[in-house]
């Protein structure tokens, strides 16, 4: 084992700044990034995550190395995201774990920097960018206030630190996949966006670092989230956008009896979030289970209603 995966989170290494794991090249350090990037001539496309990898990144991945280009992915768990009270002390940090995934997947560039890294002004200093609140203020906006922000400002500085020609995101965080957009266009930044549909395991349930946090009773229950939400999008494809409401509270009904603790519920326009109108709607919804949070989305169009196993 290197040194750098040395102890329960992972430490930067004196040097080089460069470490190989399994022919894979995790580089840590501004300098070695920079001369990594300046030496490549093909497009860079870049994957930002926070680690723990699972077949949803990996789809993102795969789609990232189209084309011939050199793929990028960044693991950092984002301290700015998290408010206090959350995850972020226990989120899963699985360096060796990812870049043996990664590197058996075809991809052989990790950037892995450090908090001092990302934020050398540190946190309470650092500069900020404030997404426009009719993107960010509702939906999770609502329940973890702060958090788009921490967003926007770690992968602003990923984006300058790596400079890729695109950058991929996954649907599965509809919300921040539309505020990246957002960003990037009113920024001038020159880079592309992908999306990439939500991938989830066989029984419906979105795949998430987060549901290794449930237990075996919660992970059989957490399939009812989305076969819930799957039923009650499958319902509004059918109705008047003048009865989402009442689909709304219904839904909310539903999944109280199943036990989860619902945050909201609610159809929204796929583009602006705003109220949905009924050409290109999507349900999105957050529940806790125990203490876990889940968040997931279903369109009200055909081609997203997976198939389940029973
Ligand atoms: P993380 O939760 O690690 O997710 C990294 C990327 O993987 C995000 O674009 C997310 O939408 C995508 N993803 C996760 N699970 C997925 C699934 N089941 N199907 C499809 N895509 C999935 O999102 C973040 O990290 C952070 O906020 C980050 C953008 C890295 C900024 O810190």
């Amino acid at each position: 084992m290197s040194r750098l995966f040395a102890g329960a989170g992972f430490q930067v290494p004196e040097s080089p700044l460069v470490t190989e794991v399994a022919d894979l090249e995790v580089m840590t350090d501004l300098a070695a990034l920079r001369r990594w990037r300046t030496a490549l001539h093909d497009p860079v496309h870049f994957v930002p995550t926070m680690g723990n990898l699972h077949a949803g990144h990996l789809a993102l991945v795969d789609r990232a190395a189209c084309n011939g280009a050199i793929v990028l992915v960044s693991i950092f768990v984002n301290p700015a995201q998290f408010s206090p009270g959350e995850d972020f002390e226990r989120y899963p940090r699985t360096l060796e774990r990812d870049c043996r995934m990664l590197s058996e997947h075809g991809c052989n560039h990790v950037w892995a920097p450090g908090v001092e890294l990302m934020y050398p002004l540190g946190q309470q200093q650092r500069f900020r960018i404030q997404p426009p609140s009719g993107l960010s203020s509702g939906l999770c906006g609502v329940h973890r206030p702060g958090h788009f922000e921490g967003v926007c400002d770690a992968v602003m500085r990923l984006f300058w630190q790596v400079r890729p020609d695109r950058a991929v995101f996954g649907e599965k965080d509809f919300q921040q996949l539309l505020i990246i957009r957002k960003l990037v266009e009113d920024y001038a930044v020159p880079i592309g966006i992908d999306a990439v549909p939500i991938v989830r395991e066989a029984d419906g349930l979105a795949m998430s670092s987060r549901n290794q946090y449930l237990d075996l009773h919660q992970r059989r229950r957490a399939p009812g989230f989305y076969r819930t939400l799957a039923d009650f999008a499958e319902r509004a494809r059918h109705a008047d956008p003048g009865t989402f409401q009442s689909l709304e509270r219904s839904a909310l009904e539903r999944l109280e009896k199943l036990e989860f603790h619902p945050e909201y519920v609610e159809f929204r326009d796929a583009e602006t979030l705003g109220p949905a109108t009924g050409r290109n709607d999507r349900l999105f919804a957050a529940v806790r289970l125990g203490t876990t949070r889940l968040i997931d989305n279903v369109a009200l169009t055909r081609q997203n209603v997976a198939k389940l196993e029973n």
